[in-house]
């Protein structure tokens, strides 16, 4: 929400509109970066991460909204971004001019004299994920340095203890002003493999993943992700954070981090028996599994055994189904799955995480080239941008069918609107008796209220090829069942067959937008009839 008129969101946008994150029945709500950052990628540049973007306002529209946000019982969340900061950023000019105490700051490299042609080339062949390579020539200090996302981006260098040191004063200057805890950006490209001893990096090899030669994916990324180091990195943060509350006191506060990586590496930051890690290793499995096959009642079984089969014991699970980096659920699993997707993440054990838009079934908007704002998108050209760009999930929240959504009294905004504002925003949808966010709304009650939802056990599983259903029990309550067709025909399904000690009727709690049937009415078990897209949850009383 725009407060000032300039077409882009901001903190007393936000505070203001905080009683709908409660009304929503939603517990915390994390912010994408409000530091000090020139915006090459959006506030993941940071120029100085002690300071508030101007255009998001003052340190003190940000005590006025962790003030109003405790009012409300609301948690709030802030965007640690460890891996770099923008080339703006003091430490990095000082590191460029070589100042005492902060040579080392980045990852500077001599690169190699390539014997043929004399040529001075870069340390190695690696890759950013923005496109192109990951070292770029510094002329002032003669050396290259490493940027793992854009060239505005260097990476902090985790070998040196004093930008350790540095970063977690950034933790503590944050939890001192009375944040809940900390999304952890980017952690896969924290460290890379030490150079050997000559101080030489290995290349990367050919992947076999694509034939574009700027694309990340061209190359594997066996020395510049997932090293162990990382984890050990996230367990410190952790302990700052506990020692935080032992000193001052206060709640407990909270550490989620961003991993696009395999289980086996995923699951470490949880910690084990003798170390505590992140509460939440965020869970993209309900995206990721989808992106490589689609969606399908095995592939959301798929993405939920790889998640409850390989977290290590007394964790808590968490569900996503989108954010700011991917296409908008609703247009990624087709609008008709928006609620029973939206289900799925209430439904099942652990946290649920929204992004926002989501309770709307909000989806993407189109963004020509020439509005182009996203450096992944601007890297590429006007043919392949749309593969990269991730402008069209960012288009500004859609309050209002009125002038910008509601958004903003300005001229324009930031980003153009989605052209599906007009229906899908939040005075229309609440308005209405049945819409994407009253189903949304019933679903957080009913996991805020329900004892099985909160402690009971788990059981899903395919049924007939399309359907997928689970089943939460509690002994002495009663059982929950969620059940969707993700298949192309409406079909009948027998849900005896799941579960052998289920009553003949089931009462209909929730219903997906399109569902006919009646809410509070009873449904045959072992006779369910469900149309295509058609989600349910249901209760055994
Ligand atoms: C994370 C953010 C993304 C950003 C990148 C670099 O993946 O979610 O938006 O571009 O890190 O900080
Ligand atoms: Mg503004």
């Amino acid at each position: 929400m725009d407060s000032d008129g300039d077409g882009i969101g901001d903190l007393n946008g936000i505070t203001s509109k905080l009683e709908y994150l409660k009304e929503l029945g939603v517990t915390a709500a994390w912010l994408s970066p409000i530091f000090k950052s020139p915006m090459v990628d959006f506030g993941y540049d940071i120029s100085d991460f002690f300071d508030i973007q101007p255009e998001y306002g003052t340190l003190e529209d940000f005590r006025n909204l962790i003030k109003k946000a405790n009012e409300l019982e609301l948690k709030i969340i802030l965007d640690f971004v460890p891996n770099h900061s923008s080339d703006e950023n003091e430490w990095f000019k000082k590191s460029v001019k070589r100042e005492k105490g902060y040579q080392d700051y980045y990852v500077w490299h001599d690169g190699k004299v390539n014997a043929s042609t004399g040529v001075r080339e870069p340390p190695t062949n690696w890759l950013q994920y923005f496109r192109g390579s990951a070292w770029e020539w510094n002329e002032e200090r003669q050396q290259y340095y490493l940027h793992q996302f854009a060239v505005q981006q260097p990476d902090l260098n985790y070998r040196n203890p004093d930008v350790v040191a540095q970063m977690k004063r950034v933790l503590r200057y944050w939890l001192n002003e009375g944040v809940s805890g900390f999304r952890c950006d980017a952690l896969p490209p924290l460290f890379e493999v030490l150079p050997d001893a000559e101080g030489q990096y290995p290349d990367e090899v050919v992947s076999g993943a694509t034939d574009d030669a700027d694309d990340r994916d061209y190359l594997t990324t066996t020395y510049i992700e997932n090293q162990p180091e990382t984890v050990d990195m996230v367990y410190q943060w952790r302990t700052v954070l506990d020692d935080h509350k032992r000193i001052y006191g206060g709640n407990s506060s909270v550490l989620l981090i961003e991993t696009y990586s395999p289980a086996w590496f995923t699951m470490q930051f949880y910690g084990n028996r003798s170390v505590n890690g992140a509460h939440l290793p965020f869970n993209f499995n309900l995206i990721t599994v989808m992106e490589k096959s689609g969606l399908s009642a095995s592939n959301v079984q798929e993405a939920i055994d790889l998640w409850l089969q390989n977290m290590p014991a007394g964790r808590t699970a968490n569900w996503v189904l989108g954010n700011h980096d991917k296409r908008r659920a609703a247009s990624r699993y087709g609008a008709e799955f928006i609620d029973a997707m939206n289900m799925l993440v209430m439904i099942l054990p652990g946290a649920s995480v929204t992004y926002q838009g989501e309770e709307l079934g909000m989806t993407d908007g189109w963004i020509s080239w020439e509005d182009t704002v996203d450096p992944w998108g601007c890297n590429s050209n006007a043919d392949i941008y749309e593969q990269y760009t991730r402008d069209p999930e960012r288009t500004p929240f859609q309050w209002t069918n009125g002038t910008n959504a509601g958004f903003s009294t300005g001229e324009t905004t930031w980003l153009p609107l989605a052209a599906d504002y007009e229906t899908i925003n939040v005075a229309t949808e609440s308005a209405a008796d049945h819409s994407h966010l009253t189903i949304y709304k019933s679903l957080i009650a009913l996991r805020r209220s329900s004892k099985t939802l909160q402690n009971g056990s788990t059981k899903y599983a395919v049924l007939s090829d399309d359907v997928f259903v689970i089943k939460r029990s509690l002994s002495g309550a009663n059982s929950i069942f969620y059940v969707c067709n993700f298949g192309s025909a409406s079909i009948t399904v027998d849900l005896s067959e799941f579960d052998k000690t289920l009553p003949s009727d089931l009462v209909l709690l929730i219903r997906s937008m399109d569902s006919i049937k009646s809410e509070g009415a009873g449904y045959a078990s072992k006779e369910l009839e469900l149309a295509v897209g058609e989600a349910l949850v249901l209760s055994s009383e």
